[in-house]
Parts: C-alpha cells; structure tokens; sequence
C-alpha cells in the first residue's frame, strides 16, 4: 500500500490503475469507515482512502483543533483492508494559499438539518470533495448513509456538476448497543456514551412505530423526541425529511429521513433512519 501525501503523486499512481473506488476520510478509522472500503473493494479493483482532516469545514468554536489524528493505526487499518493508495496531504498541499476563493454550494440542500446548526458547513465539504474527486479521479465515491445529508449533498453536487462519478452509498455501522460509530465517539464519557444510546433507541422506536402502519410524521417525531427526552438530551432538532429534497414530510407516502442531532456535553451526535414504504 502507498502513502501519498501530494496531489501530483496521487495523479502519477492513479495514471497506472484501471478503475478505482475512494472513500473519502477524516481518519480515525473505525469499523464504519472500514465497512465503507469493503464496499469499494467489490465496486472496483483499486481502492483509494483520503484522510484529511479539512479545515473548512469546521466552524470557528468546532472541533478541528482536538480532531482525533491516529495516522499509524489508520494506515495499518487500510493497509489489511487491501487498500492500494492512502491519500494523506498536509492542509498546505490542499490550501495553498490558506482561504480558498471559491465556494460550491447546493443551497436547497445544505442550508436546512446540519446546515441550519452548521452555517459554512457543507460548503467545506463539497469544496474538498470536489477537490479531491479532481485530484483522484475515480470512478465510484463511497459515503455513509450515517451523514445522510453530506451523502445527498455530494449525489446532487456530482449529478449537477457532471463529475462522471458514481455516489455509493454505504449502511450506518453501529455498536452492539445500537450507537452509530462515529470518530467523535471517542470524546464521550461512560455516562455520556449511556445517556447516547437513547438516541438509537428513539430511532429504532420510531421505524417500528412506521413498520406497525404510522404515517404521519409528526406521530413518529413525537416518539423520537419523547424518548430522547427521558435522557435529558439536548436536542438540535429532529426532523422527517424527504430523501431526495430534504423538504419536511407530513404524511409519509415515499422515501423519508427521520434525522437527529444532539448535544451530549460537549459532544455533537447526528443519526438517522431511512423509512422506505
Ligand atoms: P468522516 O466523518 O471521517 O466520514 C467518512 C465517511 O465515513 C463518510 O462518508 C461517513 O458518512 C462515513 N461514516 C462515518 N461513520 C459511519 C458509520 N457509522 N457507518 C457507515 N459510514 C460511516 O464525512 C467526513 O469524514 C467528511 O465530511 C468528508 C466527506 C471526508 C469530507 O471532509
């Protein structure tokens, strides 16, 4: 497995590969993110993995600074997984010149959910997803249905900017105990982590509330809510969204994302369920 950590190496090794599938990182890699590459491996015979932790698309009092930085243990994750090329730039290899002039942005889709909480948010990924699809080139791109709207976000950027990649999405890896994996995970105390698991707890209630025949949105919010609640979490919001146009839903008649986000202490947590009637 190769380690680059420049754009003109990345184009060199790309050059000698037929087609190649890249799950975009942020690194410290856990069972989610590797779920993500054995996707890729049976879409594509290569499989690329970027871990940059990108500075623009943190806010100003978010995490960036105490982001997790396992590089080692990332790389002999990637390296078992069967990975060809870890994509892994320093900030000045990917923002030369500090502040990038120049924005993309899918407003219907990013300013609502995490956008809302998040301003600038989306704007940083999809500015470095950009970036790095041009500076890869692959064929396939995975994302985790765990951030459902950065996956949407990124569908409808390739779609509208005709990227000629293919979006592939990959299921939510959780804990035994129902937790979606998350790197921010690491930030949570024993008792914070317990308080947490009503957040998947309020998820799967609500997907059974729809699997027993409920199809009004406000009846299934009303579950989640009321189960967070019990824990005494902060709710961000909770909200059923339709999947393609992240618009509210009423009445449930097609594909609808029930998405959570909370704060736990200090921590951000977002989740969600996709109901499919
Ligand atoms: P990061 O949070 O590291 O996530 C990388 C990819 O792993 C994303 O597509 C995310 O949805 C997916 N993922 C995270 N937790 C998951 C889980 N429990 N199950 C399945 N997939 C999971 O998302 C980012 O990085 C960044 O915003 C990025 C797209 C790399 C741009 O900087």
């Amino acid at each position: 497995m190769k380690v680059l950590t420049t754009i003109a190496e990345v184009r060199a090794e790309r050059a000698k590969l037929g087609r190649l599938a890249l799950v975009p990182t942020m690194g410290a890699l856990h069972a989610g993110h590797l779920s993500l590459v054995d996707f890729a491996r049976r879409r594509a015979p290569h499989v690329a993995v970027s871990i940059f932790v990108n500075p623009t698309q943190f806010g100003h009092n978010e995490d960036f600074n105490r982001y997790p930085r396992p590089i080692e243990d990332d790389l002999a994750k990637c390296q078992s997984n069967g990975v060809d090329f870890v994509f892994n730039p320093p900030v000045e290899q990917m923002y030369p010149s500090g502040v990038v002039d120049c924005v993309v942005d899918l407003p219907s889709l990013s300013t609502v959910l995490e956008g809302k909480h998040r301003p600038g948010h989306f704007k940083g990924v999809c500015q470095v997803v950009a970036k790095l699809f041009n500076i890869v080139r692959p064929d396939v791109a995975i994302f985790g249905q765990k951030d459902y709207q950065q996956l949407r976000i990124i569908e409808a950027m390739a779609e509208a900017l005709d990227f000629n990649i293919e979006i592939l999405a990959g299921p939510t890896v959780r804990d035994l105990d129902g937790l979606a994996m998350s790197s921010r995970n690491a930030y949570l105390s024993p008792e914070e982590r317990e308080k947490s698991l009503a957040i998947s707890r309020a998820l799967f209630a609500a997907q059974q509330e729809f699997a027993n025949g409920v199809r009004q949105a406000n009846r299934l919010l009303t579950t989640v809510q009321k189960t967070m609640l019990e824990k005494h979490l902060l709710i961000d919001y909770v909200a059923a969204v339709d999947a393609k146009t992240l618009k509210h839903t009423d009445t449930i008649t097609g594909p609808t994302v029930i998405a959570v986000a909370t704060r736990v202490g200090k921590t951000r947590l977002i989740d969600n369920v996709v109901l499919e009637p």
